[in-house]
């Protein structure tokens, strides 16, 4: 029904139009989705733990869709086992000039060049308040008009604010869209950056899982780096990968916009990244696999390259709600 009906409509439109087109469908009409789409699978044998949270499943939404949690219960309903909201910076911001968002029909991708448009961690925190049960991932980064020297505020203001309403931290410094960010990948500040969040995190009764979300253009040298730069902040571990910057064999006319690649042909180098950091570490620290996951094969590649869940942004635009089922299946007849 997705591809046949809702997709041809949805592919119309302007991206940005038919994504807030879809918000509110689902925030008016969500709770019909499962009786057009059917329920979503729920199996105890799909439920996960990893880094101390339990999983209902282990398809989550990937950052970048929900930036300012708004449909994290819909999305929920629809079969994601966690949601992870953001980009989220201390304050709101618009991001990017318009058209910032563009389909590559032929290659089965997307480029965006979006720059954290989002409304500020208040708004975010004022909506998270409502949650009943979602497991949420609160995916953090910083202004735009913020230098990297005080990017660490930053991130230690939104980790402050989110803290009681979020599962899990990502800590973004993989976006191409907000100039020198992923300067801060290097290894001296990501050090920093880092260390003084799970000080922080440490100070609390309870400390909350932190996540790096790196991008996929980092040479195996770079890779290494992280590797030991988890291992030395000991924060929860890694999600693999962000939007590329890579524009090799695509189709479409509009690879020639700027901004950062994702879909399918994405899924091949980020599950070398996923590869590479499993098996470099040995295994020292799950991974969120994300990238060019548009079928149920895609996500197996994923996991048994060494990821312990996966997430969804560009298949999910693609496909539809039916591939977390899918995936989900596939997960099932292979348990
Ligand atoms: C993203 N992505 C993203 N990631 C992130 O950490 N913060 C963000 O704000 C965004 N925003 C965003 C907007 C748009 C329009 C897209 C397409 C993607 C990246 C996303 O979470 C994911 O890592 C990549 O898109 C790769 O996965 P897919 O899309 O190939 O499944």
């Amino acid at each position: 029904m997705y591809k046949t009906i809702i997709r041809p409509l949805l592919f119309r439109l302007d991206p940005e139009k038919a994504h807030h087109l879809t918000f509110s469908l689902l925030k008016n009409f969500g709770s019909l989705a499962s009786f057009f789409l059917g329920k979503p699978i729920e199996d105890p044998r799909l439920e996960r733990e990893v880094f101390g949270l339990k999983f209902k499943n282990p398809v989550g939404l990937a950052a970048g869709l929900d930036k300012d949690a708004v449909a994290y219960q819909q999305f929920s309903d629809l079969g994601f086992g966690f949601v992870e909201i953001g980009t989220i910076t201390p304050k709101a911001q618009p991001g990017n000039e318009k058209k910032r968002l563009f389909r590559l029909i032929e290659d089965s991708g997307i480029i965006n060049r979006m720059g954290f448009n989002n409304s500020g961690v208040d708004v975010a925190v004022e909506r998270l308040k409502k949650n009943k049960g979602v497991l949420i991932g609160g995916n953090i980064g910083k202004n735009k008009i913020t230098p990297n020297e005080e990017a660490v505020n930053d991130y230690k203001i939104c980790f402050e604010k989110l803290f009681d309403y979020v599962d899990y931290f990502v800590v973004n410094v993989s976006s191409p869209n907000t100039p020198n960010l992923r300067a801060l990948q290097d290894k001296e500040p990501l050090t920093k950056l880092l260390g003084e969040l799970q000080k922080l995190n440490r100070e609390k009764p309870k400390p909350k899982p932190i996540l790096l979300k790196i991008a996929p253009d980092l040479t195996d040298e770079q890779l290494l780096d992280i590797i030991d730069i988890v291992k030395e902040t000991q924060i929860a571990g890694v999600i693999a990968t962000n939007t590329t910057l890579s524009r090799e064999n695509l189709k479409s006319e509009n690879q020639k916009e700027s901004g950062g690649l994702s879909g399918k042909p994405l899924t091949k180098r980020s599950t070398e990244v996923i590869r590479f950091l499993s098996e470099k570490s040995g295994k020292a620290f799950p991974i969120i696999g994300v990238g060019g996951i548009h079928t149920a094969e895609d996500a197996m590649e994923k996991l048994n390259a060494g990821a312990s869940l996966v997430q969804l942004y560009t298949g999910f635009i693609y496909e539809g709600p039916e591939l977390i089922r899918k995936i989900n299946k596939k997960i099932l007849e292979t348990a």
